[in-house]
């Protein structure tokens, strides 16, 4: 299993995954701001942002990756590498049982554009090849109709609903819980265009 996982950006068809930098701040924030009416509904870091949280999310971000916790990504299109169009995530939560969780937001004047799904299956390689991670999980509020689209897209089995799960503002959100193991990534990899292997 890896214990250190490289800095290196990791590179789609159209997008470049690479770790937040501290200089971040303000291209994070730009992107959260324009998206708060989309990302409020369902995540509840986004009731109130400001430039502070940027900061901190960054700091926090980089401790969780030199520690090996968690790794975010800011994605960025090659030719527009000052615009930050969402962060995709993936994070331990089981070392011993090699189960892995990830995330994602896309800012709203980019969605709709396939993004979060070739985001999303770049980093599913990452847990898979480079943390070996036996199964990734991921958690959507029930409603949440474009990401549970990504997650059917992506292969994910939906497990089951966990109630309560998450308060978002005075709301309570119940969450449906999905999961795709290994053995069936590897399986839709067998279906797609001959073993591309971005970088
Ligand atoms: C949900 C979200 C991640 C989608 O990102 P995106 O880059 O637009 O997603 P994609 O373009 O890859 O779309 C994937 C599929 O979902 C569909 N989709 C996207 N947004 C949708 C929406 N709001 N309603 C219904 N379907 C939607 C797309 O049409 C596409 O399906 P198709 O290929 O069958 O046409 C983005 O809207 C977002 O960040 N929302 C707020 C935060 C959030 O919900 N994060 C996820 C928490 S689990």
């Amino acid at each position: 299993m890896a214990r250190h996982l490289h800095t290196r950006p990791r590179t789609t068809e159209n997008l470049v995954l690479r770790p937040l930098r501290r200089r971040d701040a303000n291209s994070l924030e730009e992107a959260v701001q324009v998206s708060l009416a989309d990302l409020q509904p369902w995540l509840p870091w986004a009731a109130e942002y400001d430039q502070h949280m940027a900061t901190r999310f960054i700091r926090e971000s980089l401790n969780a990756w030199t520690e090996g916790r968690a790794y975010d990504f800011s994605i960025r299109y090659p030719d527009r590498p000052e615009r930050h169009l969402g962060n995709v995530s993936i994070w331990w939560v089981s070392k011993q049982n090699a189960v892995g969780e990830i995330g994602y937001w896309i800012r709203s004047d980019e969605t709709r554009r396939g993004i979060a799904t070739e985001a999303t299956m770049r980093i599913l390689q990452v847990g898979f090849e480079e943390l070996a991670m036996h199964k990734i999980q991921l958690r959507i509020a029930v409603g949440n109709t474009g990401s549970e689209r990504i997650a059917e897209k992506l292969g994910f089995v939906r497990e089951g609903v966990l109630r309560e799960e998450v308060k978002v503002g005075p709301r309570w959100l119940d969450h449906s819980s999905w999961s795709l193991l290994e053995s069936e990534w590897r399986a839709t990899l067998a279906d797609r265009p001959a073993g591309r292997t971005p970088g």
